[in-house]
Order: C-alpha cells, then sequence, then structure tokens
C-alpha cells in the first residue's frame, strides 16, 4: 500500500491534480480510517470521469427495520448528500442518480407522493450548498410528466447553477432509457431538411437528454440487484459495472471509494485486445 497518506501535514503531492484533491480531502478523511485507506489507493490521474448511480434498495432497508417504505427514502436522502460531497471533493465531473423512472409510477400513491415530496425538500434545502460549491444541476427525464411544483424547482435551481462546473449532478427524474431513444428519434424526424446519412452515433448523441455529457464511466447499483432497470441503455454500452450489496440508505463513502478503487484495477478494452 501506498504509504503516503493525505491527512498527514508532510505529505508531497506529486501531481497538480493531487494537489487539488489534498486540498479537498483535508481534515474530511479521519487519519487511520478505512476512508483513508481506500483513498491512498486511488490514482487521481485517472479518475472516472462519469459516475452513475442507481440508488436502491431504500424500501428493503425500511422493511428490515420495520419502518414504512417511506422511512426508507427519507433516509437515502442522507446517502444523497454524503455521496455528492465525497464525489465533488475526489473531484469526479459528472454525478448521475437514478431517483424516479418512468415505471415508478406504479407505485401505491402516498410512496410516489413522498418520494417528490423529499426531492422538493432536497432541493429547497442544498441549492445553497450547490451555489457555495460550484456545483450544477441537471435534470434528465420526461420533464413534462414531473409535477408542476417539484418541475418549477428543479427549473429554478438549473437555471441558477447553470455556469457551476466543479461538478454536474445529473437527477435522473420519471427517467426511461427506452422513451430517452424514442425521444431523441421523435426529434430527429421533426428536423426540417434532416438526411438520414448525416446520422451517425455522435450524431444521434446529441439528441439524447445526457447531450454533451460524457457517458458513463462507472455504473454503481446498490442493494444487489443484477439489472439495469432501463437506466441509460444507449450511455451504458462499455460503462464498468459495480453492484454492492449495501442498501441505498447505508451507503457511505468508504463504498463510493471501494468502487473507485476497483474500477482503477479493470482493464478497459472497449472492443480491442490487451495492450
Ligand atoms: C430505490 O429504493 C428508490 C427508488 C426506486 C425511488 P426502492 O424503493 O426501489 O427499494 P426496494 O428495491 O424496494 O428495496
Ligand atoms: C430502479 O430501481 C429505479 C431507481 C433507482 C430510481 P427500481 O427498484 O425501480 O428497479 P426494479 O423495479 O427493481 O428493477
Ligand atoms: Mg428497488
Amino acid at each position: 500500500m501506498d504509504e503516503r497518506s493525505i491527512v498527514f501535514d508532510n505529505y508531497q503531492p506529486s501531481s497538480y491534480n493531487e494537489f487539488i484533491m489534498f486540498e479537498n480531502l483535508k481534515g474530511f478523511i479521519k487519519p487511520g480510517s478505512i476512508e483513508e485507506r481506500l483513498v491512498n489507493q486511488i490514482d487521481f490521474n485517472r479518475l472516472p470521469r462519469h459516475v452513475a448511480i442507481i440508488m436502491d434498495g431504500n424500501g428493503r432497508w425500511a422493511r428490515k427495520k420495520g419502518l414504512p417504505r417511506v422511512e426508507g427514502h427519507r433516509a437515502g436522502a442522507k446517502s444523497v448528500k454524503e455521496i455528492v460531497e465525497t464525489c465533488a471533493r475526489l473531484g469526479i465531473k459528472v454525478l448521475t442518480l437514478y431517483a424516479f423512472s418512468k415505471e415508478n409510477w406504479k407505485r401505491p400513491k402516498r410512496e410516489v407522493y413522498t418520494l417528490w415530496k423529499l426531492l422538493k425538500d432536497y432541493l429547497k434545502n442544498e441549492s445553497k450548498v450547490l451555489v457555495e460549491n460550484n456545483l450544477r444541476l441537471k435534470v434528465i427525464g420526461q420533464k413534462q410528466g414531473i409535477p408542476a411544483i417539484v418541475r418549477k424547482e428543479l427549473e429554478k435551481v438549473e437555471k441558477l447553477t447553470t455556469d457551476y462546473e466543479r461538478m454536474t449532478i445529473v437527477l435522473a427524474l420519471n427517467y426511461g432509457g427506452r422513451s430517452e431513444i424514442v425521444d431523441a428519434v421523435k426529434e430527429i424526424l421533426g428536423e426540417k431538411n434532416f438526411h438520414a446519412e448525416s446520422l451517425d452515433e455522435e450524431k444521434f448523441s446529441e439528441y439524447l437528454y445526457t447531450a454533451n455529457l460524457p457517458d458513463p464511466d462507472l455504473l454503481i447499483r446498490t442493494s444487489g440487484e443484477l439489472r439495469i432497470s432501463n437506466f441509460l441503455l444507449w450511455q451504458m454500452a462499455y460503462s464498468e459495472i459495480w453492484i454492492t450489496k449495501a442498501l441505498w440508505p447505508d451507503f457511505r463513502r468508504k463504498h463510493i471509494l471501494q468502487a473507485i478503487v476497483d474500477y482503477q484495477k479493470r482493464e478497459r478494452r472497449f472492443g480491442d485486445v490487451h495492450s
């Protein structure tokens, strides 16, 4: 293991990236902790640019504790705050959180209501934090289907943070990967003077909700489920997948650090042969 420690006063960063990281994590990671051990294993010149997370397991977390499902969602909001802060401090550029799928409308009314209410509260409480920390918020999904009162709040925060560039937090809301693709096709077909020959993968990507964002390098799913659940179908063509049994409300800093450490051990080949 690397003997240097980011919390030691005599630490000498070996690159500009490491220096920035050192400044950002100083005082945030406890000396001698498991988090510190993991941070010391991360190569900050090879961070995943875009981390996407399927935040799953809130309901099971609540059931295990004999609580109503909505309490799991409430507890999950705390994980969101911790993971947003950790990713920003690490220097991740894009963090996408799958918060509400198009299919989630099938759930009981009370649960659906609580999910949107929690999101609204999150925006109200956190918009100041976003501004103070240079964090941009962007929503992907079918916006017109989002309850108006929440949509308004989202649009306000999106506008407020549009120029911030430390990290972009992408919230997938009323999101479905298939409908994203269908929506893109509809938009393309609506273009005047559209020529099929001019369409290629790069061009097509510009019509997706994620236009101008890099594809996810790392996909994390909590709660041990081995499926994609209609998330970023196009964009995930070559993402590395990391699954943990931890339920979302239990997902902490050490988990995301472990995911990044493991990601950096993978060999991404993109169809090529070993280098
Ligand atoms: C994830 O937790 C939150 C959302 C899908 C909004 P779940 O509510 O799916 O929790 P489980 O999978 O039932 O445990
Ligand atoms: C995926 O979780 C959607 C979100 C995390 C928002 P689900 O709990 O809805 O997925 P399934 O139903 O288990 O596939
Ligand atoms: Mg679930």
